[in-house]
């Protein structure tokens, strides 16, 4: 069943130039289960329709308090108990100013008073308008209230500033409305998670590295968010943003990722050290630019700490899970990595495969314990990080009992 399935939304519409993104939002809620009913201030119908908006929802659009024939059954009431959840989005900063102060001057306002349901909110306006103390302040307020704020993303305005205050995309609020509703079967655990390659700096301008692309262990920070987890995310250099909701830790070396896991894994209950990490380091990285002279250089290498072997020797340890990325007797590698690094899983990883590994969006896993072995086949990264995540909590449990 699709996790928005028979969810009942209210979409509130303001009036930016980003409502005309809304029916294409209005259309992938539906898609996956999901009953739409939209709210539009009068700034929004400047933007977008209301018929186009009752044409993709399939339910007629509302868009006046004081509407005669909907306050007969007290509409906005009736909307207000509807709701499972009501997404504001765009949300400008003239709507987020109204909610924060508890005022009721027109119908989406008025529903937000008016409604027990989850409020979330997806900014949208000139970045300069967004960064405004009281924008910021009416923001923090509804935050501290409890409501969700689901963005701004960064990046091209439709006047031409560039910076924070774009609506998220549309696929990104659809993401996020279903992680609202997936189970949080990890509330109250701590999920640190290594991803990404390492660089190991040869000069100022030279670096050893791999091709981890950090898809994988994003996508199982990302499913470890969505199940309720809190979640830290060391990473290396990646091209990828990182999920809502987990704090990201940046680093670039072996050495830089050593130390941030040994930050933060004694407050952590499970580690997963899925960052693909150089096992070796240049001795001696020059100060500057090494210059061509001759045919042949040699580059004397030192050995790394091995992370995740360090964490599973603390005394206060959470739960470890490795990877092994392999070309050849995966099961054998696998197996003695799983030992010999003191782990309670290892995740194996057939990197000789075709489509799947470093840099694929695809991946299979075979995960293994001391006692036993569970396949997850080929899929998108992110269905087989939904389920490793929820076989490495059961490991957990079992082992917790
Ligand atoms: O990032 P993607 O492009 O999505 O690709 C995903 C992946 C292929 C990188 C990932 O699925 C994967 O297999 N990650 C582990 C890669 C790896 O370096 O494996 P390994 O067999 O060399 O290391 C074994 C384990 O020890 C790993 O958990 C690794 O994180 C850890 N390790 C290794 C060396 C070191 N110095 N410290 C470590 O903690």
């Amino acid at each position: 069943m699709q996790i928005l399935q028979d969810k009942k939304i209210v979409l509130g519409i303001s009036g930016g130039i980003a409502a005309y993104k809304t029916p294409e939002l209005v259309r992938r809620l539906k898609e996956q289960g999901a009953d739409v009913r939209v709210v539009m201030t009068e700034g929004a119908k400047a933007f977008i329709t209301p018929l186009t908006l009752q044409a993709v929802s399939g339910n007629p659009v509302s868009d006046s308090l004081l509407d005669t024939q909907a306050e007969l059954a007290m509409g906005h009431i009736e909307l207000a108990k509807w709701a499972d959840i009501i997404i504001i989005a765009p949300a400008t900063a003239d709507i987020i100013a109204r909610i924060a102060c508890g005022m009721a001057n027109d119908l989406l306002s008025t529903l937000c008073l008016a409604t027990t349901a989850p409020i979330a909110i997806a900014p949208a306006m000139n970045q300069q308008m967004w960064h405004a103390k009281a924008t910021q302040e009416n923001t923090e307020k509804l935050a501290e209230r409890g409501c969700h704020i689901w963005g701004p993303g960064s990046g091209e305005q439709a006047c031409g500033d560039v910076g924070l205050g774009r609506m998220l995309e549309v696929d990104e609020l659809v993401t996020l409305s279903s992680d609202f509703f997936a189970d949080k079967y990890l509330d109250n655990q701590h999920w640190l998670i290594t991803a990404g390659p390492t660089r190991e700096a040869i000069d100022p301008v030279r670096y050893i590295s791999n091709h981890s692309s950090g898809k994988m262990g994003y996508a199982i920070a990302h499913a470890a968010v969505r199940a309720g987890a809190k979640v830290t995310l060391i990473s290396g250099p990646v091209a990828i943003p990182a999920p809502a909701g987990c704090k990201l830790i940046s680093v670039n070396s072996a050495e830089e990722m050593h130390q941030q896991a040994l930050k933060f894994a004694p407050s952590s209950t499970t580690f997963v050290a899925c960052a693909a990490v150089a096992d070796y380091r240049v001795a001696n990285v020059a100060s500057q630019k090494i210059k061509k002279s001759k045919d042949a250089m040699q580059l004397e290498l030192v050995r790394n700490h091995d992370i995740v072997a360090d964490v599973a020797s603390l005394e206060n340890k959470p739960f470890m899970v490795g990877f092994a990325a392999e070309t050849q007797n995966v099961e054998h590698y696998a197996r003695g990595k799983l030992m010999r690094k003191n782990l309670d899983l290892i995740a194996a990883n057939d990197v000789a495969k075709a489509g799947q590994g470093f840099n694929s969006d695809n991946n299979a896993l075979t995960l293994f314990s001391a006692i036993d072995k569970t396949e997850i086949p080929l899929a998108n990264k992110k269905i087989v990080a939904n389920h490793l995540v929820s076989l490495i909590n059961q490991h957990f449990l079992a082992k917790k009992s």
